[in-house]
């Protein structure tokens, strides 16, 4: 376990997790909606104790969280999260891949160093045809976390031929942290 990810625990006792949101993200929301995330098999990295693994449990998906943090996958197993990991996720590997992954704000909660490495390691967790659902924190700031998703960058990251981009990005959504959320599906190719 990479000592980075052992600091969320201490985040969590000290009650600091200002990433978090009252409810379900509004991207999420419209997700669900409009058809583009429908039951499947699911994993969400870096769940911490967000509420759309239940909220996706309930829809009918199979769920897989995984996050280092004891206190985060506490809470969803508690939740009755089925599949609950307790694992750095540059160091976890799957049995099989995904037909989707849900992050959310754990990308931008990595050393922007490692994203090459994380990057890879999505694209590995995801079966070709597979979609990425990843909100990308814009900060607009040096440092972090949440570390600024530059989307030039992004699009770098996640590029072609691995993976496709739709033509247009749903509009930002504001965070409670006085941030920028980018949503984006980017489909495994
Ligand atoms: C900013 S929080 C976001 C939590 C959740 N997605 C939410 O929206 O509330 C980042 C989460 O990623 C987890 N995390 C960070 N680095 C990790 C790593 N290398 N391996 C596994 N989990 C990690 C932390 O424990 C934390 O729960």
């Amino acid at each position: 376990m990479s000592g980075f990810a052992l600091d969320w625990e201490a985040r969590y006792r000290e009650g600091s997790a200002r990433w978090e949101r009252p409810g379900l993200n509004p991207a999420f929301v419209a997700w669900r909606a409009d058809g583009t995330l429908v039951p499947c098999r699911i994993l969400v990295p870096g769940a911490g104790r967000s509420a759309e693994p239940l909220a996706l449990v309930e829809a009918g998906f199979e769920v897989t969280v995984v996050d280092a943090a004891e206190s985060a996958v506490g809470v969803q197993r508690a939740r009755g999260i089925g599949d609950v990991v307790q694992a750095d996720l540059l160091a976890w590997q799957p049995e099989r891949p995904f037909d989707a992954i849900y992050d959310q704000t754990c990308l931008c909660a990595l050393p922007p160093g490692v994203l090459p490495e994380y990057a890879q390691r999505l694209a590995r967790w995801l079966r070709p045809g597979g979609t990425l659902f990843v909100l990308f924190m814009q900060t607009g700031r040096e440092g972090g976390p949440p570390f600024h998703c530059d989307m030039d960058a992004m699009r770098r990251l996640f590029a072609a031929p691995l993976w496709h981009w739709p033509d247009t990005l749903p509009a930002l959504i504001p965070h409670p942290a006085g941030l920028f959320e980018q949503p984006a599906a980017l489909r495994r190719k």
